[in-house]
């Protein structure tokens, strides 16, 4: 048993839970976010499981957009394949008959425990050893009789705006307000620290199964909580065990986000301070020369092949400007060195976004009045001088403000 919950760093390195590894049949690609970064969780066909960085590396499209090519994944833009185990490149489809330029994904590394897949971002040689939870042990092992029993029961996972101390601090009061959490007037509950992002819900009334939840904090005000249900429940019992808890997650996700939606928006300054995404790994110097015209621009003059990707949005001389958002008549600002998306973000509005770097045009959005300035590389030349979208990744504006289709 773990020791009542209490405030303490929430940010030490440990490792957390992803996804279920039920989600990753199929050939299937699944997308996720940890600690503000984007991650791509998949498995290889010789059952090798990889945790990477969703970005590849050539021009930082996201690789869950990609294709699964049995021990390799294939991003879509230009074709680069990776492979499982190392994220090394193994094939340009453009130069079919050369060496794989030395280039690899960012990897992370992988435990999969408890029917979860679990990483850890640390540096390597600071990933701590995996830290047993014991109620899951325990529950792994248990004796259920298979043709009548389930050992647990994994509920499903739920996304709730809220920062993932807030939501852990809930689970350890939820007991306590029952003018919130009504559900609950009946059932007398007590929350423990199971190990680092894991509580255990117990519940006193010995009436229904004990919860071990498992918080995965995605970015800022963003928490996924992955439930599992400890066994063993008759076969029988198990829709009526998951709806039962189910109900209770919806519950508790709708009072945090309504506790949350009050809270102060994130300052410029907050978002912009953000932890970057990881730097580039290569250098001209160790690009190929093919690999450097195979862009369709020329490589930075500060020198790395992603710079000037990873710096589209940043520009010294930029400086503030306001956005006014049509459909819900905010004003928001957007300070110098920060985008228009991490802006919006910060102010609790999601665009639907992928690349990040003005290559893929999934954020594109319609501009009502003002000027953009365009730093993209999918628009066409006609559609730039239309000025009537822009990608909000990367562009800012030209005029005093602008106005947007949100
Ligand atoms: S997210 Fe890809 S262009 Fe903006």
């Amino acid at each position: 048993m773990g020791r009542l919950m209490a405030d303490k760093d929430r940010m030490e390195p440990a490792w957390i839970a992803l996804c279920n590894v039920d989600q990753l049949g199929d050939r299937a690609i699944c997308h996720t976010e940890l600690l503000d970064h984007e991650v791509v969780v998949w498995r290889a066909e010789d059952g090798a499981v990889n945790v990477w960085e969703n970005r590849c590396p050539h021009r930082g499209v996201r690789l869950s957009l990609g294709h699964h090519r049995g021990e390799a994944l294939q991003c879509q833009y230009h074709g680069w394949q990776f492979n499982s185990g190392s994220g090394a490149c193994r094939f340009v489809p453009a130069h079919p008959d050369a060496a794989a330029p030395p280039v690899a994904v960012k990897t992370w590394p992988v435990e999969v425990r408890y029917g979860f897949v679990w990483t850890c971002l640390a540096p390597a040689g600071e990933v701590p050893p995996f830290a047993l939870i014991e109620e899951l042990e325990q529950d792994a092992a248990l004796k259920a009789d298979a043709r009548s029993q389930s050992p647990s029961i994994h509920l499903r996972t739920i996304a709730i705006d809220a920062p993932s101390e807030t939501v852990q601090r809930a689970l350890a009061d939820y007991c306590f307000d029952h003018a919130r959490f009504d559900l609950w007037q009946t059932t007398d509950c007590v929350a423990f620290d199971v190990a680092p992002h894991a509580v255990m819900i117990e519940q006193l009334d010995a009436a229904a199964n004990r919860v071990v939840f498992l918080l995965q904090p995605a970015r800022v005000g963003r928490t996924y909580l992955h439930g599992v249900a400890l066994g063993p429940v008759a076969l029988t019992e198990r829709l009526t065990v998951q709806r039962h808890h189910q109900q209770r997650l919806n519950v508790l996700r709708d009072a945090l986000e309504q506790q949350c939606v009050h809270r102060e928006p994130l300052s410029n300054d907050a978002v912009a301070n953000r932890p970057p995404l990881s730097a580039p790994q290569t250098s001209p110097a160790t690009q190929p020369v093919f690999l450097q015209r195979s862009l369709s621009k020329p490589v930075s003059a500060s020198g790395s092949l992603n710079d000037r990707h990873f710096s589209a949005a940043h520009d010294p001389a930029d400086r503030a400007f306001d956005i006014h958002l049509s459909r819900s008549r905010r004003t928001v600002k957007v300070a110098a060195g920060v985008t228009v998306l991490q802006a919006l973000r910060g102010h609790g509005i999601d665009v639907p976004s992928s690349c990040e770097q003005g290559v893929c045009g999934t954020c594109r959005t319609r501009v009502i009045e003002g000027t953009p300035l365009h730093r993209d590389d999918f628009l066409t030349p006609q559609e730039r001088a239309a000025s009537d979208c822009m990608m909000v990744c990367v562009s800012r504006a030209a005029t005093e403000t602008l106005t947007l289709d949100l």
